[in-house]
């Protein structure tokens, strides 16, 4: 089985952290984001992923020089100019010659969700498209689907699917969890070498062709992209609100003085804490450094923190440097307005 990994968004919600690394390869419990949900088409059955770049390759190749992601091979698709979702898909598929049923997926997601019982599901209403769904309390974030029948899990035809629709104009709480099922013959229904947004352009359309379906799960499921979730997404590994993933709260290689306190928080590779120090809620990337007594709460780090600075609900990119004693509050550094 093959499958198309969305990865060449410019995750900006995620400045500073994503100036120099593309979203996906930022790491969720210590591994690239990829590597994960590359693992989860794995077990779900798929064997060949083709990462479909709009920008900036050169990372995925360093992390996966001999083309392999686990036991699954990689290829990229780099656009010539990003195609949005849809564009992506379609020059994707064709760079590696898809003509079979196929797996895609955002690149920004982690779930528990079984592919297996995805494309299962898919199989058993001879769907032209599947849509994995999940149910979250503000839908207007995410393309929002309203269902034939009543919404009692498994699969149901979509009668309906809005991109980001206004608060209070969502038809249900069900809504695009960002993998799909589809036959090969969707790739024709996107306009070749242009933009195209899936979710805009062509889920409307096969909505009218009667041909979408979606697949309703509870699993745990995660749209990482933005700076709370992001957080949530790592801080989940320590709990058992995963089936399947698990990480530890401290890299081996992270160098932690015995007096600092670190609680609910993922102290990553050659991270340096020192003495006193106080991390919460936290994710302090790799290579971060944290000076003696500084409080750290609610935050994600990859660069500075000075002795006894404050550093609350903020972001700190690599080169972000908060001077000693000084505070930052639901910030971020440096500045992504002004980089
Ligand atoms: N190759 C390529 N080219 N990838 C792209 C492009 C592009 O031009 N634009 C976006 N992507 C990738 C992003 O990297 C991401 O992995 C995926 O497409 C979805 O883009 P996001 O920017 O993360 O979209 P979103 O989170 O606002 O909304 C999408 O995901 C939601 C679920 O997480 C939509 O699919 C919603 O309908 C859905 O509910
Ligand atoms: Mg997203």
């Amino acid at each position: 089985m093959r499958a198309v990994v969305l990865v060449g968004g410019f995750g900006t919600r995620l400045r500073p952290l994503t100036l120099h690394s593309p979203k996906p390869m930022l790491p969720v419990g210590h591994r690239p984001m990829i590597e994960r949900l590359v693992d989860r088409l794995a077990r779900g059955g798929v064997t060949d992923v083709v990462l479909a770049l709009g920008f900036k390759p050169e990372p995925f190749m360093e992390a996966f020089p001999d083309g392999k992601c686990g036991d699954v091979n990689l290829t990229y698709a780099v656009e010539p100019e990003p195609l949005d979702t849809g564009g992506a898909i379609r020059f994707a598929a064709e760079s590696v010659g898809i003509n079979e049923t196929f797996v895609v997926a955002n690149g920004d997601v982690l779930t528990d969700l079984s592919v297996a019982d995805l494309l299962a599901a898919h199989h058993s209403r001879m769907a032209e498209a599947t849509m994995h769904l999940t149910g979250v309390d503000d839908p207007s974030a995410f393309g929002v689907v309203a269902l034939e029948g009543a919404a009692d899990g498994g699969i149901d035809r979509i009668v309906d699917f809005v991109e980001k629709p206004e608060p209070g104009a969502e038809p249900s709480n069900l809504v695009n969890a960002g993998t799909y099922v589809f036959e090969p013959s969707v790739l024709g229904l996107i306009a070749a070498g242009k933009r195209v947004s899936i979710e805009r352009s062509i889920f409307p359309m096969l909505v009218e062709r009667g041909g979408l379906y979606g697949f309703s799960t509870d699993d745990y499921w995660i749209d990482a992209g933005q700076p709370e979730l992001y957080r949530a997404a790592n801080l989940d590994l320590l709990s058992d609100r995963r089936v399947f993933d698990r990480c530890a709260a401290i890299a081996p290689t992270a160098v932690v003085s015995s007096s600092a306190m670190i609680t609910n928080s993922i102290i990553g590779d050659n991270v340096e804490v020192g003495d006193d120090a106080e991390v919460v809620d936290s994710v302090l990337l790799a290579g971060a450094r944290v000076g003696a007594g500084a409080r750290i709460r609610a935050s994600l780090v990859m660069g500075a923190v000075g002795a006894a600075a404050e550093v609350i609900g903020s972001m700190v990119g690599a080169e972000g440097v908060v001077p000693a004693g000084s505070r930052l509050i639901d910030g971020a550094l440096p500045d992504p307005a002004a980089v």
